[in-house]
């Protein structure tokens, strides 16, 4: 069968048999269900599944397992400084955006699509913290490792892709593009477990350099005990799930926050004000600063409500039967936290789908925190790059600023900074961009 016929029948055939168990639930269930299609009640943050595990993993429900406790807890120890050695992660991060600088200064005033250079940036963060050391932006491994990547996200946020995380025994057996989710995770294992060799015969147990080496202590820490997540396997796992997660999520907000400044100079020019009074023109920008820069965190966290770059969040699954309001939602039940809900409420923020800074200030021009700034969705299951991704945005934002005014080469007014639509990552319309030193 032509691959897309094979797909047009697996697709009718899933949607029949949710209709039709949709029906069946209907009539013989002991509560009202939620409106939507019965298999995807469009509400809440319960946990369970995570689309943006890899491929590999995407055949087992790791659920709030003992597995995902000891390597998220370990996770975030790490991404948080510790057992990562002498170089702390805003260093790694401050070092990158020199780089970044560079390359745009490069541009000579002409105008550029800032994506490569962004991704380029924030994955080469990734790889300073996974493997110690940053890569050349024109070297050979770096850019199929950010290929393959890229290509993986591509494929999960497709439809086939979406079908594969969630019926992957019989998607196995579909022909499509799903099925290179599984060649390229292949690749990119084989990358990681080279770099795994090469760190385990130079490993100095005093002296860790990066994640590897600390994971790799923890093995031996743990070699005596049976119950250990701490194997190989879960090392090139954990490393891949920080690519995949963490490239393309801090890349496309930045891409979005330059456009939204295009669209507004006057913003630009207020957070510009705010890096010379606090920061100055000799030195890098460090976090110590953003306590004392209301007026530029509250434009990244507006920046991050207004994009709300995940809209549906990741899927999770009820763990037990739950009322809500006046529904029950029965065990099992694969739901999506919508974050718009939330992000765009407006009794917290007047007329939300305007971009407007002061959504985060108060009226003394102190920043004014919100319970309702959930872009990295809320509860355990909280996203484990969070820290990160906020450094990284202030830090590489602010050293852009600190050392270009931005400038765009059609009228600001004819930008429209609305996301394309999307349920995965929203990212913005494609734009070009000068960069003018200041
Ligand atoms: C602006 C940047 C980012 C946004 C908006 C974002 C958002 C999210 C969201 C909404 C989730 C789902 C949470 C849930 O299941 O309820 C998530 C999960 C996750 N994120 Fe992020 N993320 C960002 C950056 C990063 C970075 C830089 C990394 C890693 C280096 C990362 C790693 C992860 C991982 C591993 C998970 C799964 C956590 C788990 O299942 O326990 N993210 N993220």
């Amino acid at each position: 069968m032509e691959p897309l016929g094979a797909t047009t029948v697996f697709l009718v055939i899933c949607v029949s048999c949710l209709l039709f168990f949709s029906a069946w639930r209907k009539m013989s269930g002991s509560g009202k269900l939620p409106p939507g299609p019965v298999a995807f009640p469009i509400i809440g943050n319960t946990l369970q599944l995570n689309t943006r595990n890899l491929p590999q993993s995407i055949h087992e429900v790791r659920g709030n397992g003992e597995r995902w406790k000891q390597l998220r807890r370990f996770a975030l120890t790490t991404l948080r400084n510790f057992g990562m050695g002498k170089k702390s992660v805003e260093e790694r991060i401050q070092e990158e955006a020199h780089f970044l600088v560079e390359r745009l200064r490069n541009t000579h005033e002409r105008p550029f699509d800032p994506t490569i250079p962004l991704t380029h940036a924030v994955s080469n963060i990734i790889c300073s913290i996974v493997f110690g050391d940053r890569f050349d932006y024109d070297d050979q491994k770096f850019l199929t490792l950010i290929k393959l990547t890229e290509d993986n996200n591509e494929l999960l946020r497709s439809l086939l892709g979406q079908l594969y995380n969630f019926f992957p025994t019989l998607m196995d057996h579909i022909p499509g593009p799903h099925q290179e989710l599984l060649k390229n995770s292949e690749e990119l294992r084989i990358f990681v477990l080279e770099r795994v060799k090469m760190h385990k015969e130079s490993l100095d147990l005093s002296c860790p350099r990066d994640f590897i080496d600390a994971f790799l202590i923890k093995m031996e820490q743990e070699q005596q005990n049976g119950q250990s997540e701490f194997n190989t396997e879960n090392l090139l796992r954990s490393t891949l799930d920080l690519f995949l997660a963490g490239t393309g999520t801090s890349s496309t907000t930045l891409r979005h926050g330059l456009l939204i400044l295009l669209k507004y100079p006057d913003i630009e020019e207020k957070v510009h004000e705010e890096i010379d009074r606090v920061i100055g023109r000799s030195r890098s920008p460090c976090m110590a600063d953003r306590s004392q820069m209301p007026y530029t965190d509250a434009v990244i966290h507006e920046i991050q409500r207004f994009v709300n770059l995940v809209p549906m969040g990741v899927p999770h699954a009820v763990t037990r039967d739950t009322h809500f309001r006046q529904y029950v939602i029965p065990k099992g039940t694969t739901i999506f936290p919508a974050l718009q809900s939330v992000l765009g409420d407006s009794r917290e923020f007047p007329k939300p789908e305007q971009f407007n800074p002061g959504h985060f200030l108060d009226e003394n021009g102190a920043f004014k925190k919100s319970d309702f700034f959930i872009p990295f969705s809320a509860g355990k299951r909280i996203c484990v790059g969070e820290g990160l991704a906020r450094m990284e945005i202030f830090l590489i934002l602010t050293m852009i600023l600190q050392n270009f005014t931005l400038k765009s080469p059609i009228d600001p007014k004819d930008i429209d900074i609305t996301p394309l639509p999307s349920v995965v990552v929203s990212s913005p319309k494609p734009f070009q961009l000068c960069v003018l030193p200041r």
